[in-house]
């Protein structure tokens, strides 16, 4: 039986850091795991322009403790009105090393979002030519489609014919929460690949909704049935480039949470690699670790690989139940992996 895997330093391809005094409170627990992070560009107002995102990886930057040595990695939001030379000079700077599709009111801070891809075609054109990832947030909105269906109908309606269009663009369908994201990304081409979070793979519906309304398992994409999760798990661990660690956390004050219209979000950063770990070991695929975790995302972006390790091992890990005035995911549990 291993004990103690030691992997090459990971990073985090899909995380909310927030802003003002939420980044001064969670950016730690962050660095404290990972090398980089694709930093969600979703506040209020959304980081759009080049300028606006320079300004908040530097306040960024000042939140990170000294101690750690953490590359923000800045998103451009778009918008029906974003400009393909402002995404274009902002990836030429090196200040947007993407861009994120959030369709108009799917999720939080979403309200400036795009309400048709249509809008936005000459942007992906030239992000497709310039090798920009498009990041996405896979889920229609259409009032008249059940929640549980929002991603499967997405990909039908927006995310094949848009490969179809622009075969070429690097795609990135994150936080997957089902069988139809699971094949469509392994049946794309290469260039289109997924990220995985940890609730994903450890959680089902049931969670959110047996003995009682559990609002801090609740975040969009919602948790389906359990066969969605055992086909993420079994993508996660497969070892398939495609697949690859993104937390999706995203931190939501306990009273913002626990509330008649609850915040979707959940907060896992702060033992995200335990929370991973644990799956892998579960399905006998601590072999496949490192691939998930620190090589497929640095390869997929086209960045090099970090340098350095860290070292996880058996042991207890109790999760707080708060952390400040947020909640965790797994709050109140005992994880069997920690981090030396
Ligand atoms: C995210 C947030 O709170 O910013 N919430 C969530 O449930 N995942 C937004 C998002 O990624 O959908
Ligand atoms: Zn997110």
């Amino acid at each position: 039986m291993t004990d103690r895997l030691t992997i090459r330093r990971p990073d985090d391809w899909h995380v909310h850091l927030r802003d003002g005094a939420m980044l001064e409170h969670v950016a730690r627990y962050t660095a404290r795991q990972f090398a980089r992070a694709i930093i969600m560009p979703n506040l209020s107002p959304p980081v759009t322009t080049a300028s606006e995102g320079e300004a908040y990886r530097d306040r960024i930057r000042a939140a990170v403790p000294a101690e750690y040595d953490f590359t923000p990695l800045i998103v451009a939001y778009l918008t029906d009105s974003s400009d393909a030379d402002e995404m274009a000079r902002g990836h030429a700077a090196g200040v947007f090393t993407a861009a994120k599709l959030y369709p108009a009111h799917a999720t939080t801070g979403s309200a400036h979002g795009v309400t048709d891809v249509a809008n936005i075609m000459g942007v992906l054109e030239r992000m497709a030519e310039i090798g920009m990832p498009l990041l996405i947030h896979g889920e229609v909105t259409d009032h008249d489609i059940d929640i549980f269906d929002r991603e499967a109908v997405f990909i039908d309606r927006t995310l094949a014919p848009l490969v179809t269009r622009l075969p070429e663009l690097k795609i990135v369908f994150e936080h997957i929460t089902t069988s139809e994201a699971v094949d469509f990304v392994k049946s794309a081409p290469a260039n289109v690949g997924a990220t995985i979070t940890p609730q994903h793979l450890h959680i089902n519906r049931n969670a959110m909704l047996v003995g009682g309304i559990r609002p801090h398992a609740y975040c969009l994409p919602v948790a389906k049935r359990e066969q969605h999760r055992l086909a993420v798990r079994a993508a996660a661990v497969s070892g398939s480039p495609k697949f690859f660690l993104g937390t999706d956390s995203a931190p939501h004050a306990v009273h913002t949470k626990e509330a008649a219209c609850g915040c979707a979000g959940i907060f896992n950063a702060p033992y995200a690699l335990e929370s991973y770990i644990a799956v892998f070991d579960e399905e006998g695929a601590l072999d496949k670790f490192e691939g998930f975790a620190s090589e497929h995302g640095p390869n997929f972006y086209g960045l090099p690989l970090n340098g350095g390790t860290i070292t996880l091992e058996r042991g207890a890990t109790v999760v707080p139940d708060t952390i400040g005035e947020v909640v965790p995911f797994h709050a109140g549990e005992t994880l069997g992996w920690k981090l030396v």
